[in-house]
């Protein structure tokens, strides 16, 4: 029976390091897809290659997408490297997590700025807002629990703050769908903004639950 237990249950591990490394993939895709477009910004700037539509509030553009590639792949390598080793501060978690420490940040700042140049309406900027201030917060709570050495916590506000670096990937596939609704642009963005948020939000809440009921299992004396 126990046997039988573990045999199932290391498929289960098996699945879950398998989506793991996929998920990863896809984070390090739509990361490489923001450096593109931050290179793109800058080669329009320089007269190189014209865009189809011009960059709210370019320089700042600029800045937003290229910290937010290093956000979005640094974070999906952390989370990833972390599981597969069991977790443990090594020089190499250390360089990542400061990389995405100050960019994550850095990347929600800009984005709003951006966002007052984008012409969407006051309930997205608002919506913005909010995930900006949410993606800022969750990561220096992680941070100043890293500091305390509090490393239950650190850990957990950083699956927070990185599911909510996810907004980039979850507003790409919300977007085309409210889009469809062929409401106004200020509604479109005003539904579509908020929605990825609290998909965010959510998908953090569950992570942060399957990850507690994997560490009960593990921790659990029959085993
Ligand atoms: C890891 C997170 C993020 C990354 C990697 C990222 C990167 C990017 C990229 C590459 C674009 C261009 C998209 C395209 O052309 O289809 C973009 C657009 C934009 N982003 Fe972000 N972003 C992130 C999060 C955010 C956040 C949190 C906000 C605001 C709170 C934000 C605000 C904007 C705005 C307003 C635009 C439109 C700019 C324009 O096209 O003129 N982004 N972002």
């Amino acid at each position: 029976m126990d046997v039988e237990r573990s045999g199932g249950s290391s498929g289960f591990a098996r699945v879950g390091a398998l989506l793991g490394w996929v998920g990863c993939g896809v984070c390090l895709l739509y990361a490489a897809f923001a450096l593109a477009s931050a290179l793109e910004a800058v080669l329009a700037w320089r007269g190189v290659v014209e865009l189809d539509r011009e960059r709210a509030a370019p320089f700042l553009f600029v800045v937003h997408a290229l910290t937010g590639a290093v956000a979005l792949a640094a974070g999906a390598l952390q989370l990833r490297s972390t599981t597969a080793a069991g977790g443990g501060a090594t020089s190499f978690h250390r360089r990542l997590g400061w990389a995405y420490a100050v960019c994550a940040p850095a990347t929600a700042v800009a984005g709003f700025l951006v966002t007052l140049d984008y012409e969407v309406g006051a309930g997205a900027v608002l919506a913005f807002g909010m995930q900006s201030t949410l993606w800022g917060g969750t990561t220096l709570l992680g941070v100043a629990a890293a500091r305390r050495g509090a490393r239950a916590s650190h850990r957990a506000w950083m699956i927070r703050s990185y599911a909510l670096a996810l907004f980039f990937v979850t507003f790409s596939l919300v977007h085309p769908a409210v889009v469809a609704l062929e409401w106004s642009r200020a509604a479109t963005f005003g539904l579509a903004v908020p929605l990825s948020t609290a998909l965010n939000v959510l998908g953090g809440e569950l992570w942060l639950r399957a990850r507690r009921g994997s560490t009960a299992v593990a921790a659990s004396p029959s085993r």
